[in-house]
């Protein structure tokens, strides 16, 4: 190992304990395919895609290459009244791939920014229409929308919210869909919980009436509140109960796009189409920074109608909307996928991972295993006195033996990248198994 050339201290790590890890760091200084190395030399495993964004793996060639020449050709150029071939190319390609007219995209630099541009485009696009009312948005306990301000105020994550202010004035939220009574140890969607749906118009629309309600906001699968699968029927319903009261329905599909799920979307798998799509991660395989919000035909074109000829017609964007290098990244990104079939390989390998991770259910501490494409949550019980403590010792443990896994709260998800073997497969969930081997014998 080389001696570092910096010291630890004025770095403020984001969503870390600090200090905890500044006593007892763990340095990633290079990574390919499906693995990282540690400042070590050691090999580890990557069993979350880093943070469920390396879809295809770690420092994939054509990539590289496309963002290395996009850089010495077209390093940067102004997005606002400027244009350049990017991010028209990358829109062209979401649009032939996303379902149904959801045709228009507007590009930001992560799910954040996603999250916080689809919910102003959804205020903007009914005023534009002449329904100002609706004001409301709705989001979900357990939701993760990102760390923005919009994002927090509709996300249902407490830890996130609750040192930060009043937040947005006028949200809500409907309850989660985790139900370890009915749904445990559920193999992909659960059958219990589609009428929790009916909270929308039974409670929401009945307390701030339709005609103030902008829009509602999920994730199709909550990931980093801990993997839960949406219940069979319960997309659908909430689908139908937004026509009905004409609420723009949001999937946030910043971790389920691009494969994750074993489909191209969770749109395109669970057969719900939403009226807006965020977008990141996965979009430039994690590369470069960049997020996308797709809209439906409809919206683009009633906001492009409502406002004056030779107008800006929305007030909004970054500098960074649409970056070169991340729009060489995006597109390399989606030429790779479709080179090496990797909608088509996740859904393949989707059910050797199920069985896989369905293996863990009788290890110590274990309450539930649950699972969808190329993700799974393990829940654990938590330690009396010392919630939260139990799975992220199995994520110092894996980390000890060579294997990256990702926690929240009690609760371990795993999300490796599409491009997993079989036999690391086997070994990702085999050394998993051994740290809760090892927890089982400590506590
Ligand atoms: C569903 C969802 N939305 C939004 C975000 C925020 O994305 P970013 O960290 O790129 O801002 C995340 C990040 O994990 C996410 O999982």
């Amino acid at each position: 190992m080389n001696p570092r050339d910096y010291d630890l201290d004025s770095f403020w790590m984001p969503f870390t304990a600090n200090r905890q890890f500044k006593q007892t760091p763990r340095m990633l200084v290079a990574a390919r395919d499906m693995h990282f190395t540690a400042e070590d030399g050691r090999a580890i495993l990557d069993g979350t895609s880093g943070l469920w964004c390396s879809n295809a793996g770690h420092c994939r060639p054509k990539i590289t290459a496309a963002i290395q020449k996009q850089a010495a050709e077209l390093d940067y150029a102004p997005g606002f009244q400027m244009g350049h071939p990017g991010p028209f190319k990358v829109a062209q390609r979401l649009k032939g791939t996303l379902p149904g007219d959801l045709d228009y995209t507007f590009f930001t630099n992560s799910g954040s920014e996603s999250v916080d541009t689809a919910l102003k485009i959804a205020l903007a696009y009914h005023r534009a229409r002449g329904e100002g009312t609706r004001r409301w948005l709705i989001g979900r306990e357990r939701g993760y929308h990102g760390a923005g301000f919009g994002g927090i105020s509709v996300g249902g994550i407490p830890a996130n919210r609750k040192t930060f202010g009043s937040l947005l004035p006028t949200v809500d939220h409907l309850g989660h869909t985790h139900n370890l009574e009915h749904n445990s140890f559920s193999r992909g969607q659960p059958a219990w919980g589609a009428q929790l749906a009916d909270e929308l118009e039974n409670r929401i629309v009945v307390l701030h009436d339709a005609s103030n309600i902008a829009a509602v906001i999920v994730e199709p699968m909550a990931g980093s509140a801990g993997v839960l699968v949406p219940p069979k029927g319960y997309l659908e319903r909430l689908r139908a109960i937004c026509d009905k009261h004409g609420i723009l329905l949001i999937f946030d599909e910043v971790i389920t796009g691009f494969g994750r799920l074993g489909a191209p979307f969770a749109t395109n798998l669970f057969g719900v189409v939403p009226d807006i799509i965020c977008l990141a991660k996965g979009l430039t395989n994690a590369t470069v920074p960049m997020g996308a919000v797709v809209v439906r035909k409809g919206i683009y074109e009633s906001m492009m109608s409502a406002a004056p000829e030779n107008t800006i017609e929305l007030f909004h964007g970054y500098t960074y909307s649409g970056h070169p290098l991340a729009a060489a990244a995006a597109l390399a990104s989606l030429e790779l996928f479709e080179e090496e079939k990797l909608y088509d390989r996740s859904r393949e390998l989707a059910p050797y991972f199920e069985n896989a991770v369905h293996s863990l259910r009788e290890l110590p501490h274990v309450i539930d295993v649950r699972n969808i494409g190329m993700v799974a949550g393990i829940e654990l019980e938590a330690a009396p006195g010392r919630p939260m403590t139990r799975a992220f010792e199995a994520f110092l443990r894996c980390f000890e033996k060579g294997v990256l896994i990702r926690t929240t709260g009690d609760i371990i998800a795993l999300s490796p990248p599409l491009i997993i073997s079989k036999q690391q497969i086997d070994e990702l969930v085999g050394t998993l198994g051994d740290a809760l081997r090892e927890l089982g014998r400590k506590t």
